[in-house]
């Protein structure tokens, strides 16, 4: 049925990128946890602008959960995924390795990467070691693939400064490209979470995205007291029926606290929250 390549093994993935650099092809890395949507798609479409092959990887990451969170329940729809892989946002390789290819020692104590303090506070703080099994398996996978260019989205921001960080402080040779936030009509972010909400759950979601507007459209207005306007952010959330989980100002080039001379354009407002068992994340950047 399908004709994508599909490999589970580091051997392979090496074997074909090196006939690509010996054609003098730049290659592109998508890391995904599966259950694509057109988030995913945007990126892999960008990917293909931005290097000559593209590389897809598909592995749910199990040291990225804490105890406790969905892991088991995350989606795995690995043969749907190749489908969409040959659409319009075509893959040149699939890399869906097993948990033992990325962990050869086991999950229990593998070798880590860890960003302090980055990693440790907004969602870090929510989720402590969440960002070392994200910047561990990431790790992994760019010294599997040694891409030229890593394809990350912008809805999970702290992500993108977590792993940029990494790559900068490793000295890893690859640039880090950031693919912007895909919504539904309604404002929600896409996201593979979204399909645990109930209707009622799903119907209340997007006011998170309509919460991190009325902050940027504050801050755009000339509010200058951040802590105010995180503290009636996270009481609209409330009101609404969401958990609110941080509603947060930052400077969007490294996530630091801002002094409120900051301008607009430099500023990320983030946000993340719980309807029911689903955690939500959102951003806007004050460029945005
Ligand atoms: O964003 C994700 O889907 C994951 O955190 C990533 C980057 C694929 C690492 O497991």
């Amino acid at each position: 049925l399908s004709t994508l390549p599909t490999t589970r093994t580091v051997a392979d993935v090496r074997e074909m990128v090196r006939e690509w650099r010996a054609n003098r092809h730049t290659v592109a890395l998508v890391p995904t946890m599966g259950n694509l949507h057109e988030g995913h798609l945007s990126l892999v479409r960008l990917a293909r602008r931005a290097a000559d092959r593209v590389v897809v990887s598909i592995f749910v990451n199990p040291t990225q959960f804490a105890a406790g969170e969905d892991f088991l329940r995350y989606p795995r729809t690995l043969e749907a995924d190749r489908v969409l892989l040959q659409g319009d946002a075509s893959a040149d390789l699939l890399f869906a390795p097993d948990e033992t290819v990325i962990y050869p020692y086991g999950t229990e104590a593998p070798v880590q990467v860890i960003v302090p303090r980055l990693g440790e506070e907004l969602c870090g703080a929510s989720r402590p070691g969440h960002f070392i099994g994200v910047a561990t398996v990431v790790c992994r996978l760019l010294n599997i693939v040694m891409p030229d260019v890593l394809l990350l989205g912008e809805k999970d921001y702290q992500q993108f400064i977590v792993l940029q960080r990494m790559v900068a402080d490793l000295s890893i040779p690859v640039r880090v490209q950031i693919g912007p936030i895909q919504r539904a009509s309604d404002g929600l972010a896409l996201s593979s979470r979204n399909q645990f909400l109930s209707p009622a759950e799903r119907a209340v979601a997007p006011e998170l995205h309509a919460t991190l507007m009325s902050v940027r459209q504050a801050l755009a207005e000339g509010a200058t007291d951040f802590a105010a306007l995180e503290g009636s952010a996270g009481e609209r959330l409330v009101r609404a029926g969401l958990v609110s989980d941080y509603v947060q100002i930052r400077r969007a080039d490294d996530l630091s606290r801002p002094t409120s001379a900051v301008p607009l354009a430099a500023l990320v407002v983030l946000g993340a929250a719980w309807l029911g068992r689903t955690r939500l994340i959102d951003n806007l950047r004050g460029s945005g």
